[in-house]
């Protein structure tokens, strides 16, 4: 049985001293009305990590970054290592989002090397993959993902599945309100869910699997109904607290 995650992804959205009104006020709905069965995180720029970490320690809300260096230290400017992350108080880093790879260039082979180094640190990656709109138009995002989980994935050794994240992110419908349909997402979630046995064996189909792209509260309950889908990395939606909230609750009911 995997506890769905409900992840959300703020970007380059918000200000330190916005997000932690946001955070007391969410623990505040959360007080009022718990959401149990249900594991949830915010991945926040780095400013915000450190004056978010009090506020949420020993809550049931995980502190998330969206990036890491996959240096432990060293002479590379503007970057943040795992140590850093994990001495503030980071519990989750997303790695190889579809932006990053898309802005920075960042391949396989350097999403590996940063989920291996949020592992070591004892946190968990959250390794994000997915296919472009033109290789979906050419059949081709089978292959695509596939490639991408092994190459991303191959090599790490989470010693139990709650170590390990995947978000199986389609570009296309990230940001754009097109999301994928319920069936093309669970198609997608248990072809990586195959990937991550074949990596992984028994602890990799633990690892739970996590759809984004245009989650909003109108199609969460359908996306978390699906059989391979253990929650979402959301976005835009994960912004506003009514409808994380929303969306957190839809994966409780299917929990
Ligand atoms: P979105 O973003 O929910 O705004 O589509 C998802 C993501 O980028 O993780």
């Amino acid at each position: 049985m995997r506890t769905p995650l409900i992840a959300g992804n703020w970007k380059m959205f918000t200000t330190a001293s916005e997000a932690t009104t946001w955070a007391r006020a969410l623990l505040e709905d959360l007080a009022s009305d718990p959401v149990r069965g249900v594991d949830l995180a915010l991945h926040v720029p780095f400013t915000h990590l450190a004056p978010l970490a009090p506020i949420l320690r020993d809550t049931a809300v995980a502190l998330g970054a969206q990036d890491v260096s996959a240096h432990a230290e060293g002479a590379h400017t503007g970057e943040v290592s795992a140590a850093m992350l994990k001495d503030v108080g980071t519990r989750t880093v997303v790695v190889g989002h579809s932006e990053r790879r898309a802005d920075h260039g960042e391949s396989d082979e350097l999403v590996l090397a940063k989920a291996a180094a949020v592992m070591a640190a004892d946190m968990v990656p959250v390794v994000c993959v997915g296919e472009l709109e033109a290789e979906r138009a050419a059949g081709r995002h089978e292959d695509v993902v596939v490639a991408q989980l092994r190459g991303s994935l191959a090599g790490l050794s989470p010693a139990r599945a709650d170590q390990l994240v995947v978000a199986y992110e389609p570009v296309w419908a990230i940001g754009t309100g097109r999301t994928a349909t319920a069936a093309d997402a669970q198609a997608m979630c248990a072809l990586t869910r195959q990937v991550l046995h074949e990596l992984f064996g028994e602890t990799g189909t633990a690892v739970r699997v996590l759809y984004g792209g245009s989650v909003k509260p109108g199609n969460a309950a359908e996306l978390f109904a699906q059989a391979d889908i253990d929650g979402g990395l959301v976005g835009g939606a994960s912004l506003d607290r009514d409808s994380y909230l929303a969306i957190a609750r839809a994966a409780r009911s299917n929990a």
